[in-house]
């Protein structure tokens, strides 16, 4: 039996679902939200939808796969039609934290070329200022400690990420740093200024792309859909 908060992350994600058509190019997002969109996705498609995607990990890849959803890359591709993705932090303007699964990059690489991005989550990760949850920063293996310093200088106490006692490295190859910032006034600003860092790939700050943010819940009736004000 599902739990709560997988019954919410399996019905934001179906719901995104429908604002899928036919013919579609998809940015298929990372996480244990997206996870669903993937699944709901291979119904979809056995029962004759026309879509390929373009996934932002190699876990989705792996999912996509499973689930029998075709696949795609930018060497096909211009644009996508849409994107949907999950993630750890929403403010009210709809910046976002992400990188919890250390995807960030990539994913950040797919939204960027969506005309549409929604983003599928539970009422938790809603959040009135980002900063919570600590910043992910990809950054070059190479003297990760002299850019976690610089970072340091930006007020965030840096950690490296570590998985199974040995340092976590991304699906391309560098290194993340979680970046307790306690709160981000200005996450625009933040991300500029973290961007100049030698040593720093991207952050998971997604300042202004998200255009439309799926809560997900236990009842159909109780599920949000909130458009941006543009
Ligand atoms: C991975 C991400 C995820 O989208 C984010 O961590 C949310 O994941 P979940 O749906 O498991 O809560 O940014 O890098």
């Amino acid at each position: 039996m599902l739990s709560s908060n997988d019954l919410r992350k399996k019905a934001a994600a179906e719901k995104a679902a429908e604002f899928i058509q036919d013919g579609m190019t998809i940015g298929l997002g990372s996480g244990s939200t997206v996870y669903w969109l993937l699944k709901r996705l291979g119904e979809l498609v056995e029962q004759g939808l026309q879509i390929k995607g373009i996934p932002s990990s190699r876990r989705t890849e792996g999912w996509a796969r499973d689930f029998k959803v075709p696949l795609t890359d930018f060497s096909q591709v211009q644009s996508l039609d849409i994107a949907i993705d999950g993630a750890d932090e929403i403010d009210p303007d709809f910046h976002l934290t992400k990188g919890g699964g250390g995807s960030l990059v990539r994913e950040k690489i797919v939204d960027a070329r969506a005309k549409q991005l929604i983003i599928i989550a539970d009422e938790s990760k809603m959040v009135q200022t980002l900063g919570k949850f600590p910043l992910p920063i990809e950054v070059v293996p190479f003297g990760w400690e002299a850019t976690a310093q610089r970072i340091a200088e930006l007020g965030a106490t840096p950690e490296i990420r570590k998985k199974d006692g040995d340092i976590f490295v991304s699906d391309n190859g560098n290194y993340i740093l979680d970046c307790h910032f306690q709160t981000i006034a200005n996450p625009a600003e933040l991300h500029n200024q973290l961007k100049l860092l030698v040593g720093v790939v991207e952050t998971g700050l997604f300042i202004d792309m998200t255009d439309t943010v799926i809560i997900g819940a236990e009842t159909a009736e109780e599920i949000k859909v909130i458009h941006k004000n543009k």
